[in-house]
């Protein structure tokens, strides 16, 4: 029993948790899914698992991103990254709602299909039908050798390790990594970005992992920060842009480990409805970082202040104005917009992580749920 219980902590690197191990693995694993990909000094990216279709890149219509869950919210990320660095459109689709609704898809088409376990039953079954109707099929996988990378024409690994939690962390970072080469490894192809924009964003990327280590030396403050939410019956995550992704996976987050109900919303969507919800009981986690959509983030943290909501922001390290308004701040450091969601999610994943805990909950075994649903 006890020779039981040793085994089990060193299993988890001396941490109380995988989850917990496996976020702070990720200073490692994004560098690990950068290694030998990137080329900051001359500003190119190489993506080996895919450069057999560098030319066709050149002149597709369109990507769809397939995934469920949080490799769903990892696709809205590229969405972002892709149009604004390839301008090539994306759409961005549940595995298991596009596998029935007959899209349209031609040879013109590049489908991404996203998958930590790469065995999910409806990215599977995505993957099939778009390969029947001529598209071209990328996987961005983390476990080698799985059935998803089988079904494709190329991919490219995320290389994050494995990943025991059932609640994504690293492999959500690792794919949001991948899919940002993939981004600018596309601009590179189409010539949609400068050299020296390449060079500057590498450059900046390189430095990440020391960034998320930074982010993660919050996690005392967000730890007294969850012992207040604790007992929160419901939470809204709101964010603008690529915070909105952010957004939706903080709330995943939580519901699948601690079992508190909690929402994503886009930040101006409140006005349309959401903001009936808010009260003095209602905890809102805001991605309030410094990009283009601070000023109105700001707004809308006023209008939940306003009908006596309270506000656990994200902020940018050495914000003061956001610390003006907001009940609780946890610092980020800065970072290009491109790398954000990066950033952000990691005090979300401790927030959850910690409320969990502090619920009694199974955090690495959340009930009802499987770590692959090779189910349908
Ligand atoms: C995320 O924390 C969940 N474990 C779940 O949403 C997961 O992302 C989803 O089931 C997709 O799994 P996959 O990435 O292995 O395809």
């Amino acid at each position: 029993q006890e020779l039981e219980l040793k085994l089990e902590m060193l299993e988890k690197g001396g941490y109380d948790h995988f989850m917990l191990k496996e976020i702070y693995e990720q200073p490692r694993s994004i560098r690990d899914c950068m290694r030998g990909r990137i080329y900051p000094e001359d500003g190119t990216v190489q993506l080996g698992g895919i450069k057999e279709f560098a030319d066709k890149l050149k002149n597709i219509d369109r990507i769809i991103i397939v995934a469920c869950g949080t490799s769903w919210h990892a696709g809205l990320v590229g969405e972002y990254l892709i149009e604004e660095y390839a301008r090539i459109p994306v759409e961005v689709e549940y595995a298991s709602e596009f596998r029935y609704r007959n899209p349209i898809i031609t040879e013109k088409d590049v489908v991404i299909a996203i998958s930590q376990s790469g065995e999910t039953a409806d990215t599977m079954a995505a993957i099939e039908m778009a390969k029947e109707k001529g598209a071209t099929i990328f996987g961005v996988c983390n476990v080698v050798g799985s059935s998803i990378p089988r079904l494709t024409h190329a991919g490219v690994y995320t290389h994050a390790g494995p990943e025991i939690g059932v609640a994504s962390t690293k492999a959500f970072t690792a794919q949001v990594t991948v899919l940002t080469l993939m981004a600018f490894y596309m601009a590179q192809q189409k010539g949609t970005i400068a050299n020296s924009k390449l060079v500057e964003l590498l450059t900046e990327l390189d430095c990440i992992p020391d960034k998320i280590h930074k982010a993660l030396l919050s996690n005392d403050v967000i730890k007294s920060i969850a012992e207040k939410f604790k007992d929160s019956r419901n939470c809204l995550f709101l964010g603008r842009g690529s915070g909105f992704p952010v957004a939706l996976e903080g709330a995943l987050k939580l519901k699948e480990i601690s079992y508190i109900h909690a929402e994503g919303y886009p930040a101006a969507e409140m006005k349309h409805g959401p903001i009936a919800l808010i009260d003095e009981e209602m905890p809102v986690v805001v991605i309030a970082t410094k990009n283009s959509s601070y000023e109105k983030v700001i707004s809308n943290i006023q209008e939940v202040k306003a009908r006596k909501g309270v506000v656990i922001a994200i902020v940018t390290e050495g914000d003061t104005e956001v610390k003006k308004m907001a009940d609780y701040c946890i610092e980020i450091p800065d970072a290009d917009e491109a790398f954000l969601p990066l950033l952000a999610t990691i005090p979300l994943q401790l927030l959850s992580y910690h409320i969990a805990v502090m619920r009694g909950c199974n955090v690495d075994q959340p009930r009802n749920l499987a770590k692959s649903v090779t189910v349908e």
